[in-house]
């Protein structure tokens, strides 16, 4: 922990316990590494500060970049970008772990509709998950969390580069893409022209194991 948190959120993290602790420490590791592949600096993953403001949303101390974490059980990931060109909203959540009394709250008739045309690809609670994971991430980009969620509706869901990608009503050029890790889904919430730049490799995914 010392070795990856910075002197700010050590204490910050003191607050926490067992595993949104882990939590914690996993998402930071997650977004310094994403941080510091982007951007070619060699820091010192403590000299990074990524802080939290009122309404919870990450962001860098002293850093133009905008930053996005989520974790679950087993995985934490981070997004950073270029704030000045482009924003990203991350989420992560274990596969099927969505279930119908849940998600029921959240689902209007046209998206189990546009859902039931998937079910013979996926069963009902993966895209229950798929569908949840998309809209925290979606929820994310525009900084409102779960506040957001009655608000937002899929409109259509496709494929890109075999991946499923799901677009929302009144929210244009802005894509919801999903990655499958392990037993996790990874859901990518960024304007269109981000899933162009990974197809031309200027944007990149990598693992890491801790
Ligand atoms: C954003 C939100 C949907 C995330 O859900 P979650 O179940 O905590 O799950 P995740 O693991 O996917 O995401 C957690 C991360 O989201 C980020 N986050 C929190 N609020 C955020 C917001 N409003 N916008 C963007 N990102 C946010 C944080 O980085 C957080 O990790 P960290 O606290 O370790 O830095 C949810 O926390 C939320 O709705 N927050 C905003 C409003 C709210 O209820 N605030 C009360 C906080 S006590």
């Amino acid at each position: 922990m010392e070795k990856i948190l910075h002197k700010e959120e050590l204490e910050q993290v003191c607050v926490y316990r067992g595993r949104r602790k882990s939590e914690y420490i996993a998402g930071r590791l997650s977004a310094k590494h994403a941080y510091l592949i982007l951007t070619g600096k060699k820091k010192e993953l403590t000299d990074i500060h990524i802080a939290n403001d009122y309404l919870g949303v990450p962001y860098f101390m002293n850093a133009r970049y905008s930053c996005s974490i989520s974790h679950n059980r087993e995985f934490a990931v981070g997004a950073v970008s270029d704030i000045n060109m482009l924003r990203i909203g991350i989420d992560i959540q274990s596969c099927g772990s969505i279930k119908a009394q849940l998600i029921n709250y959240y689902i209007n008739d046209s998206e189990k509709k546009l859902l039931s045309e998937w079910h013979a690809d996926y069963d009902e609670d993966y895209l229950f998950t798929v569908v949840w994971c998309a809209k925290e991430a979606i929820s994310k980009l525009l900084q409102y969390g779960f506040g957001l969620f009655g608000l937002l509706e899929v409109e259509r869901i496709t494929t890109i580069q075999g991946h499923l990608a799901l677009f929302f009503k009144n929210i244009r050029n802005v894509c919801v893409r999903m990655e499958e890790i392990g037993n996790s889904l990874v859901a990518v919430a960024a304007h269109i022209r981000f899933f162009d730049e990974i197809t031309t490799g200027s944007t990149k995914f990598q693992r890491l194991e801790y």
